[in-house]
Parts: C-alpha cells; structure tokens; sequence
C-alpha cells in the first residue's frame, strides 16, 4: 500500500459563494466534490461563520485544521478591509471566530493570494521564475503577486484607481454581467487594466482566475500586452486548494 496523503480541508470565502472540499495535498487535487452555497446575506461575520459551521456537517469525521481564503486583506488573522462583504468585518479576528464557532484551527488568508499559492506550486505558474501575478475575476478582482515562487501578500492590485473609480467596479466578472458587456466589450476593458498593470510592474506572467478564466478563449484576442497571459489551471478551484495548502504552511512555522 502507498503512503497515506495528506488531506486538509479548504474553505474559500467571497462575496457570492462559500466553497469547500477536502483537498489532497500531495497530488495536488480535490480529494472530495466542492460544496458551494451562496454567501448569507447580509454577509456578517456571526451569519457567516454560523454557514460555515453548517457546511461542516458534511466533514463530520474530519478533525483537522481548515484553510480559508478570505475576501479583504488580512494581517495575522484579521480582517483590514471588506470591499465585498459587510463593513462589520474590518477588524474582525477571523481565525478566532471561526474557531470559536466550529471548534476547528482555522489559518486564514487573502482569497487570491491563496489562489495564487496552489497555481505557483501545482498549476499554471508551476516552475515559473519572476513576476507573477495571479488575477481573480469574480465579484471583485483578486491579485496574488509572486516574485520567484514567493508571495508578496495582500497587493489588492484590483483597488487601482481607474478614472474616478477602481478598476474592479470596472473589470470584475460582477461589473461585467451587472453592464451586460459581450465578452469583446469586457476583454477591451481588462486589456486596459492589463496594460496598466504591465506599465507598472513589469511582469513575466498574468494567470486569469475566477469564474472568467473558463471563458478565456471568448476574450483573449482583445490583448495587446507583451506579457504572456494564462488561464489559472484549477480555474475556481484554486482558491478552496491555495486554503489547505496555506494552513500546511503556517503549521510548519509553529
Ligand atoms: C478585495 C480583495 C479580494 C478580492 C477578490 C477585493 O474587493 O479587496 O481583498 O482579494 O476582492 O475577492
């Protein structure tokens, strides 16, 4: 018989869905089908983490620590921002709600930074040396940045200003469906942030995540950049993988 791999359990946190599965980390792999429900709304942190918990009862022989991709920046387990997600969580120990309600470790983290972690190490990015920065296109924009294989944490490339505005209210995958832009329409305006992006960092790769990743086909011919652009290999599955691999990390540090 083989080793026994290593499964940890992944949540990804947005603004729409919650997501979860069981991830195997040393193939690199779901090890269960994802478990999605959409976000309570309003999306507070008691009625989240009450969700959650609800989620759980699908893992009841599971006992380990849980990762979690979380929508804002984070710093040692709290919250600092919540640009899709009530106000209320700015400031809010995440890790420590979460655990206090579920009775499980948790190790928190920023969604696409997480996202970014299982595309440098099993997807698109493997191997990748210099700049990479991984775009998360959903409810907002997400941006994992990487510089040799290593997280730069909690860029928020997706807060640039653009006109009067961000550029996510102008880019996210939720801008696009909200003005009901065709996929040429939106692919012109992510070429703008694109380039912008490219003017400023000069990097050696874009990786596109998300729920628009699926559809890269319909819009990549709108790029004008040098830069070579991908699809994230594990699509909307990068955020609950990059979860379980990021509470690894933090449990090797301890
Ligand atoms: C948040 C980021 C997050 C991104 C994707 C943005 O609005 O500020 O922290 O990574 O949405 O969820």
């Amino acid at each position: 018989m083989g080793k026994k791999s290593d499964v940890i359990l992944g949540f990804d946190i947005g603004g729409t869905g919650l997501k979860a599965a069981l991830i195997d980390l040393d193939r690199g792999k779901l090890a269960t089908d994802k478990q999605r429900i959409l976000t309570p709304q309003p999306s507070s942190p008691k009625a989240v983490a009450k969700a959650i918990k609800e989620m759980l009862k699908e893992y009841s022989g599971y006992k380990g620590p849980i990762g979690c991709g979380f929508p804002s920046i984070m710093r040692k387990g709290v919250a600092r921002s919540a640009a899709n997600i009530e106000k209320a969580w700015i400031g809010t120990d995440v890790e420590a709600l979460f655990e206090k309600e579920t009775g499980h470790k948790f190790y928190v983290a920023n969604d696409a930074d997480v996202a970014g972690l299982a595309e440098m190490k099993f997807g698109a990015g493997k191997d990748a040396d210099g700049t990479v920065i991984v775009l998360t296109i959903g409810t907002g924009i997400g941006s994992g940045t990487f510089l040799d294989g290593e997280l730069f944490p909690n860029t928020e490339f997706g807060h640039l200003l653009y006109k009067d505005n961000i550029y996510e209210h102008h880019v996210s995958n939720a801008a696009r469906k909200r003005l009901d832009l065709s996929w040429d329409e939106w692919g012109e305006r992510f070429n703008t942030y694109l380039n912008h992006l490219e003017k400023l960092f000069s990097p050696d790769l874009f990786i596109l995540g998300g729920g628009a990743s699926k559809k890269m086909e319909q819009y990549q011919h709108k790029f004008t950049i040098g830069t070579k652009v991908v699809a994230a290999k594990f699509q909307n599955d990068s955020g609950v993988m990059g979860a379980a691999m990021y509470a690894k990390s933090r449990m090797k540090k301890k």
